[in-house]
C-alpha cells in the first residue's frame, strides 16, 4: 500500500476564476495544489480583446505569485482573424469556444462553426489551440456531447494542424473521438467526471452542486473516461473545470451550472488512481500530458500528498464545494 507520493506540482488545464475581487480568494485556493491555471474567460463581461486579457493576466499575477495563469480568449461571432495575431502576442494558450447557450454565460456564443473558418484558420497559423465545450444544446440533455462529435470530425478533417481541446469529456463518445484523431487533438477530464454520476446528482434527492455542464454521465460513461484517465495515454489530461458560484445562485430553482472543486479535486484523482493500482500514471496525467500538449515545460516544484483523512468544509467563501462535509483519504504534505 502507498501511503506517500511525490509527484510534480500539478497544472489546471482548465479554471473559472470569474472577477475581482473574488477571482482572489479562488485563485489563493487553486495556488495550494496547482502550479499553473489555465484561467477561462466566460466572465462578465468576456474576455474578448487582448487588451481585457492582459489586464486580467496582470490581476491575477498581483493577487497570488505561487500560481502561474494561463491565459484564454472568448471567441464570439465578431471577432476576426487579424485579431488573432494580437492575441498571440499577447501571449494567449488558447481561443475557446462555447456554442451558443450551452453553459454558464454563453448567451454570447457560437451558432455556426462553418462561420469561423476564417478564425480557426489564422489560430492553425498562429499556434493557438482551440479549445471547445463541445456541446450540442439543441438535442436532449445526455445526448448533448455525442451530437457534437461529427463537428469535430469535419473540424479535424478542414484543420489537420489546428490543436484542438475537447473540454471536460463525459462520455464514452467523447473519449472514442479522441482516441480515433490525430495527435492534434486531446481532451481534458475533471475530478468531477471521474468521481460520479448521475445518479450522485439525481438518483436521490437533488444535489445543485454536483449540477454541471456537460452533465454527470452514466456509470458506464464513467468507466470509460477513469479507463481513459490512468490509461497512460496523453492525449488525456488532467483540468478541474472547478467553478465558483455563491451558495445562493446554486441553492435555489434556477441553479447555475458549475462546480466548485479546486480545493479538494487532487485528492479526489488520487483516491480513483489509487483503487485503480495506477499512482505510476498520476503524475503523467496531473502534471505532464497537458504541459506536454500545450509544448510548455513541465514544472520544476513538488508536491507531497499523502494518505491522512481530512474532512471538506461546508464552504468556501460563500461556496458550497464538491464533497462538502465529506471526509477525503489524501492530504497535502506541508
Ligand atoms: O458547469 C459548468 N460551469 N460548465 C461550464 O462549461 C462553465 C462553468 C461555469 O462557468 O460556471
Ligand atoms: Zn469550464
Amino acid at each position: 500500500m502507498i501511503n506517500e507520493i511525490t509527484i510534480i506540482k500539478p497544472d489546471d488545464f482548465h479554471l473559472h476564476i470569474r472577477d475581482f475581487p473574488d477571482a482572489e480568494k479562488y485563485i489563493n485556493d487553486s495556488s495550494i495544489w496547482f502550479s499553473r491555471a489555465l484561467v477561462m474567460p466566460n466572465t462578465l463581461p468576456p474576455i474578448d480583446t487582448p487588451e481585457k486579457m492582459i489586464a486580467y493576466k496582470k490581476q491575477i499575477e498581483a493577487s497570488n505569485e505561487k500560481i502561474e495563469p494561463l491565459m484564454s480568449f472568448k471567441i464570439l461571432s465578431s471577432l476576426k482573424s487579424v485579431d488573432i495575431i494580437n492575441f498571440k502576442k499577447a501571449g494567449a494558450l488558447i481561443g475557446k469556444l462555447y456554442p451558443k447557450g450551452v453553459t454558464t454565460n454563453s448567451s454570447d456564443g457560437i451558432e455556426n462553426l462553418r462561420e469561423l473558418y476564417p478564425i480557426f484558420a489564422a489560430m492553425e497559423n498562429q499556434k493557438i489551440t482551440l479549445s471547445i465545450h463541445g456541446e450540442d444544446p439543441s438535442v436532449s440533455l445526455f445526448q448533448r456531447e455525442k451530437a457534437f462529435i461529427p463537428k469535430l470530425e469535419q473540424l479535424t478533417k478542414d484543420f489537420p494542424n489546428l490543436k484542438i481541446v475537447l473540454e471536460h469529456i463525459s462520455t464514452i463518445e467523447g473519449v472514442a473521438f479522441i482516441l480515433s484523431s490525430s495527435d492534434n487533438v486531446a481532451a481534458t477530464i475533471t475530478a468531477h467526471h471521474l468521481l460520479f454520476s448521475v445518479d450522485d446528482l439525481m438518483g436521490g434527492p437533488f444535489n445543485p452542486h454536483l449540477f454541471c455542464k456537460p452533465i454527470i454521465q452514466t456509470v458506464e460513461d464513467r468507466g470509460v473516461l477513469r479507463a481513459a484517465a490512468v490509461s497512460g495515454n496523453p492525449k488525456f489530461f488532467f483540468g478541474s473545470d472547478s467553478a465558483p458560484h455563491i451558495k445562493s445562485k446554486k441553492e435555489c430553482s434556477t441553479s447555475a451550472a458549475g462546480i466548485y472543486s479546486a480545493p479538494l479535486a487532487i485528492p479526489v484523482v488520487v483516491e480513483i488512481f489509487d483503487n485503480y493500482g495506477k499512482i505510476n500514471q498520476l503524475e503523467n496525467f496531473l502534471s505532464g500530458f497537458g504541459a506536454d500538449f500545450y509544448g510548455l515545460s513541465r514544472n520544476s516544484d513538488k508536491i507531497t500528498i499523502k494518505r491522512k483523512k481530512w474532512k471538506v468544509p461546508s464552504e468556501y467563501h460563500g461556496v458550497v464545494p464538491m464533497l462538502a462535509n465529506r471526509e477525503l483519504n489524501w492530504s497535502l504534505k506541508k
